[in-house]
């Protein structure tokens, strides 16, 4: 299985926020190609990745005004933050993904900062709309081929894999993510970390490329869901964008 593959494509952002794409960074390691440029700009600067859908296209399980917020406040603040602290230690040139990957190498604002924007850009990509609703069935969401085949492997069934990876989500203290990632085994693992960090970060106790990534800040749910963190997990996993899950485990 291969994990080494590029990850952001270098591009510039032209007109109307039209992103064109142009060659790849071919550093190893980068474990996800997000499609989008994630790379400082022409300017020098990071920009804010567009979502791949509308505010209210995860509804009901994640609503508008939380999404609308989470991406142009939350998000946003990240990005100009890490902007302005390489602007104030006078880095340029980094790509994101590096910048995380040795993150020791930084200040605590540039790691924060670069884990929110890494983070959030993965995070928005792993939803999709699911188009059912509460009040009606569903449209079923699970992983299929060799994604599904791994987590049926090493979890023994999607429900048991459900059930592990909502645990670790719902002990997550304060605020941070919870991640599945592929191990350096190969091996799926289910795991989480503090406050932005990331598997890729060279300080994180949880190791691996991310496949799944979910936001467990109370910023990503408190409007909608208040203190039921465990409801919001529940509804999350009609939204998970397997797809694209099954992509970042194949390498492609
Ligand atoms: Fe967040």
């Amino acid at each position: 299985m291969t994990t080494r593959r590029d990850f952001f494509k270098k591009g510039i952002l032209a007109g109307a926020g039209i992103v064109i794409l142009s060659k790849s960074f071919g550093s190893e390691n980068n474990p996800i190609d997000f499609a989008e440029t994630l790379t400082p700009a022409a300017d020098g600067d990071f920009t804010l990745p567009p979502l791949p859908y509308a505010y209210d296209a995860l509804e009901p399980f994640i609503d508008k005004q939380t999404m609308e917020i989470h991406h142009t406040k939350h998000h946003q603040a990240y990005v100009d933050k890490l902007n302005k602290a390489l602007a104030d230690a006078k880095i340029t040139g980094v790509s994101l993904d590096d910048l995380c990957k040795n993150v020791s190498k930084y200040s605590t604002a540039i790691k924060n900062n670069a884990g929110g924007h890494y983070n959030h850009s993965l995070f928005w990509k792993l939803m999709k709309p699911n188009g059912g609703s509460v009040l009606s069935p569903t449209v079923p969401n699970s992983p299929s081929g060799k994604l599904g085949d791994a987590i049926n492997s090493t979890y023994t069934s999607f429900d048991n894999f459900k059930i592990k990876f909502s645990e670790t989500a719902m002990k997550v203290f304060g605020s941070g993510w919870a991640w599945l990632v592929i191990n350096h085994d190969g091996k799926p693992e289910i795991g989480s970390s503090p406050n932005q960090d990331n598997p890729i970060m060279d300080t994180s106790e949880l190791k691996g490329t991310p496949v799944l990534a979910l936001d467990i800040w109370e910023h990503a749910y408190y409007l909608k869901y208040q203190n039921k963190r465990a409801d919001y997990i529940a509804n999350w996993w009609n939204i998970v964008n397997w797809a694209e899950a099954g992509k970042h485990f194949e390498g492609k």
